[in-house]
């Protein structure tokens, strides 16, 4: 008698672990009827105790009524209005030194995505791990959330710097005959926290043990794109996610940027040579960080973009007057000539800003099939 209840309960135990294990293997792909694949990306939550946890830079007749809730509000009202098929995190999701127990700030950072259903990917930055986590002990607590798909590392790299280095493949949408294919390849990469070398200080830098498993990665993703079945010309795009910004972001002003800068590049004081390693690749198209928060520019060089998605946190430095805000990139299918959806054609970007009617600003297109090194390459 006493045995049949922890038999089922074992069954049940089953069944909830392997319904999540199947979840957390969600496939992204396309949307079958606009043919897109919309990215809502979140920088620099810098989430604490919620409530209890005041906000940064914001007016002084603002100051009372204002918490970490503020930035959980702003994604409930994004995934509302935008409607993302995926959220990117990338990095300082939390302010480990203002949060009083890493594993409830988390959750709570979090909860909006996982309570939206939306799959969804964190990396770290240089602030996740000062509170009551090491960076490995985030990493981990983030890949067993709900309808994350975040890894905590490749399964196959032997030895790789940091943690929360993986890919995901977009495949076409179901039912066409892309439908087993990646058409879209997103890289998420840890930008490290702070030089452990005496002689270099500032931030981390992508090591590379790092730079090794994206180009094998790349490469990998661009032969099964141009192999059997339904072999494809040139290389489906990708994007890349990570906290900390390359020293390249430094290339511009505001003649070749569109968006602000209102305050200096703070990458490593070293370049580590991972811009070079993607131009080689030829494959990424954007890359994607945060970690300067009054920085919200993309500007193009060597044929990658190089963005910010700016501050979205409140309980982060920002400046008061100037709305929090969050990055959102679309890539849309082309048609073919039997009225299918084919490869990528286009990459777009805009940003929301957290003001009454979410304002969006700013929309420019990243890159487009069939343009500059593109052509040489098909
Ligand atoms: C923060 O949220 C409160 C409660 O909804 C709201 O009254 C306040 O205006 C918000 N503050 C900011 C700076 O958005
Ligand atoms: C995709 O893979 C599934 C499962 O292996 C298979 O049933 C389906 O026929 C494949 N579709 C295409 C278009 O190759
Ligand atoms: C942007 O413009 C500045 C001068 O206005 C120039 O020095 C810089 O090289 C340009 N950057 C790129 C990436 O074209």
């Amino acid at each position: 008698m006493k045995t049949i209840p922890v038999v089922a309960m074992i069954f049940l135990v089953a069944l909830l672990c392997c319904h999540a294990a199947a979840q957390g293997q969600r496939q992204l792909k396309f949307d079958s009827t606009r043919g897109e694949f919309k990215i809502l990306q979140v920088a620099d939550m810098h989430f604490a105790d919620g409530k209890k946890t005041p906000c940064e830079d914001v007016l002084p007749r603002q100051m009372s009524s204002c918490s970490d809730l503020n930035t959980t509000a702003f994604i409930r009202r994004l995934i509302r209005a935008e409607k993302p098929d995926f959220i990117v995190f990338t990095g300082d999701n939390i302010f480990g030194f203002d949060a009083t127990d890493a594993a409830s700030s988390l959750n709570a950072a979090f909860a909006p995505a996982i309570s939206s259903n939306i799959p969804w990917a964190a990396v770290l930055g240089n602030h996740d791990q000062e509170s009551t986590l090491s960076r490995g002990g985030v990493m981990k607590h983030i890949v067993g959330l709900k309808n994350t798909l975040s890894k905590f590392n490749p399964p196959k790299a032997r030895v790789i710097d940091g943690f929360g280095n993986y890919n995901l493949e977009v495949h076409g949408v179901e039912g066409s005959s892309l439908a087993n294919k990646s058409l879209l390849n997103l890289y998420f990469l840890d930008s490290g926290d702070y030089s452990t070398v005496p002689s270099i200080p500032g931030y981390g830098w992508i090591k590379p043990s790092q730079q090794f498993w994206f180009q094998r990665t790349s490469q990998k993703l661009q032969r099964s794109y141009r192999n059997k079945p339904e072999p494809q010309k040139g290389q489906a795009p990708g994007l890349a996610y990570f906290h900390i910004p390359l020293p390249e972001f430094a290339s511009f002003d505001s003649s070749n940027f569109t968006g602000g800068r209102q305050e200096g590049i703070s990458s490593a004081t070293v370049n580590s040579g991972f811009f070079t390693t993607m131009v080689e690749a030829g494959d990424v198209k954007a890359v994607f960080t945060g970690h300067d928060h009054l920085n919200d520019f993309c500007g193009e060089l060597s044929g990658i973009n190089l963005c910010y998605a700016g501050g979205f946190g409140y309980h982060a430095y920002g400046k008061a007057g100037w709305a929090r805000r969050a990055r959102l990139v679309v890539a849309s299918l082309e048609k073919t000539g039997k009225g299918s959806w084919g490869a990528v054609k286009s990459i777009r970007t805009w940003k929301r800003l957290d003001d009454e009617h979410l304002t969006g600003i700013d929309a420019q297109v990243l890159w487009s099939k069939g343009t500059s090194s593109q052509r040489v390459l098909d």
